[in-house]
């Protein structure tokens, strides 16, 4: 969809739909204030008809409103004005952009810019308005013969502000949610890709295709002989079960001074988790080509920090692999030895995320981070622990937790920080390697943590477990994007924005 910004007159704005938003207890927002004088009372006219009180959730079409250049306005239930938060606001801009696109209008004003959100900084609401507006206009049909075509969709939405001292903000704040939305788009639309299409070659490919696009960036894609020079055993045996061949990717985007220090993000890139010889039971098993939802995501920020142009250094690593069942597998009872030099014994093959991201981690000593931060759906625990709206997070800096959790409440995308302590470290003791592959009854998020603490001491680290956050199961099933929105926050963060 095309998006702009508006100012001047609302009531003289020429549109198809002007959208406006409507309190608790029939309490016009400032815009609908304006609209109401102009048609000299009709708002409140109507709305003392009952037809709409301003709950959450309500809707109301309204046609030939006089005093004013819209052909229709529509009126949006918000709430108690005090209560309005981003759950709310997200809701109603939700409902609206897709009955708009359903029929109506193909083109609207959004004037809801002007209300206080509890928790959406006033500089950022037209930014959060534009990333939820592409989120509720999300469809997947690569994997569909036929597409049902809308008969009059939504094509173009304008934000209109009340205040021309905002412009400059508001233009800034719609290209950031244009960037943000193309890569929360990249990184659903990869997570969605069933498993026979999305291969760890394809993934690379992928990759490939988009450092061709852009200047600033170079990919590389270590091949299995490479990453056995390396050393990097753990990564390899998990992929050894697969036909598929595993890659190492690479993406070096040099945005900021070339003497910076990089953030180097670290996605797990598990094209599909059968759980190896360690076999997952068959329900739901489908949703395993979602294991590679962590390496979406660096490919999704990857793509929101080039459409802004941040100016920061930033690095994408993704270990891909398969892990499935073969004679050739690994097997519960192996030891491998990391790309570290440290060995672990493969207790479960099923806990392979941690195999392939360890490797990964060690490789990323070489480009002298200033931060790692890996994000992987490394544990069906963190989804006992958290459900479906916490990432979980855990690191070896008090400050870089902080900084991550404040991004990712800032946007909406929340973490919730779970410990690290030293103690849990003992649950990981092997008899036969330096530490097993898994750590136990009890804390099995912490304790995948824990593994991958080993391979991150020469750095500040952060790992975001998104086992429950990175897609939605049942009749809505897909990926959400999470936590591309977190990220770029953090990375715009540390660019000052
Ligand atoms: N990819 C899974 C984690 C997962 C499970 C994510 C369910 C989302 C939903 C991971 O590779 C895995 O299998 N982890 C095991 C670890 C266990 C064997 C210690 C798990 O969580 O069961
Ligand atoms: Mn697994
Ligand atoms: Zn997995």
């Amino acid at each position: 969809m095309e998006y702009s910004i508006k100012t001047g007159d609302l009531t003289k704005q020429r549109t198809a739909c002007l959208i406006l938003g409507v309190f608790a207890k029939r309490q016009l927002s400032p815009s609908a204030l304006l609209v109401d004088k102009a048609s000299k009372g009709h708002l409140k006219e109507i709305l003392k008809r009952g037809d709409m009180n301003g709950e959450s959730g309500q809707q109301l079409m309204l046609y030939d409103v006089p005093g004013i250049q819209a052909e229709r306005v529509l009126l949006l239930g918000l709430g108690k004005a005090s209560e309005l938060n981003r759950k709310r606001y997200m809701k109603a801009l939700t409902a609206s952009i897709k009955s708009l696109n359903d029929g109506h209008a193909i083109e609207a004003v959004w004037g809801l810019c002007d209300v206080a959100v509890s928790n959406i900084p006033e500089a950022g609401i037209v930014r959060e308005t534009i990333v939820q507006s592409e989120e509720s206009l999300y469809q997947f049909a690569e994997t569909k013969s036929t597409v049902k075509k809308r008969q009059r969709p939504l094509k173009r939405l304008a934000v209109w502000l009340a205040d021309r001292r905002q412009l400059k903000t508001a233009q800034k704040g719609l290209q950031q949610g244009k960037a943000i939305a193309k890569g929360i788009k990249l990184t659903k639309d990869l997570g969605n890709l069933p498993g026979n299409y999305c291969t760890p070659t394809y993934l690379a490919d992928q990759a490939k295709k988009l450092g061709r696009s852009h200047a600033k960036l170079k990919v590389q894609v270590l091949e299995e002989k490479q990453m056995e020079k390396l050393g990097m055993g753990a990564l390899l045996s998990v992929s050894r079960g697969s036909r598929q061949p595993a890659k190492l990717i690479i993406m070096n985007y040099q945005g900021g001074k070339a003497d910076a220090k990089p953030v180097v993000l670290v996605g797990k890139g598990l094209t599909f988790d059968a759980g190896g010889i360690s076999l997952k039971p068959a329900a739901a098993m489908d949703e395993m080509k979602y294991d590679m939802c962590g390496g979406a995501s660096v490919f999704g920020t990857m793509m929101a920090c080039l459409e802004m142009d941040l100016p920061i250094n930033l690095i994408g690593v993704v270990p891909s692999s398969e892990n499935l069942p073969d004679g050739d597998a690994n097997k519960p009872g192996d030891v491998v030895t990391s790309m570290s030099g440290q060995t672990i014994e493969v207790l479960n093959t099923d806990a392979e995320g941690r195999l392939i991201l360890c490797d990964a981690l060690t490789y990323s000593e070489r480009f002298n981070p200033a931060t790692v931060i890996d994000i992987a759906t490394l544990t069906g625990a963190c989804i006992v622990a958290l459900g479906n709206q916490a990432s979980g997070l855990m690191a070896n800096n008090e400050a870089l937790a902080e900084e991550l959790l404040d991004a990712g409440s800032s946007c909406g995308d929340r973490a919730w920080q779970l410990p690290l302590w030293d103690e849990y470290q003992e649950q990981l003791d092997s008899n036969f390697a330096d530490m097993a592959n898994i750590g136990g009854k009890g804390a099995g998020t912490i304790t995948a943590a824990c593994f991958l603490s080993r391979y991150t001491k020469k750095f500040k680290w952060a790992h975001l477990d998104i086992a429950g956050t990175a897609w939605r199961s049942g009749a809505a099933k897909g990926a959400t994007g999470r936590p591309v929105p977190l990220l770029t926050r953090f990375l715009m963060g540390r660019c000052g924005l």
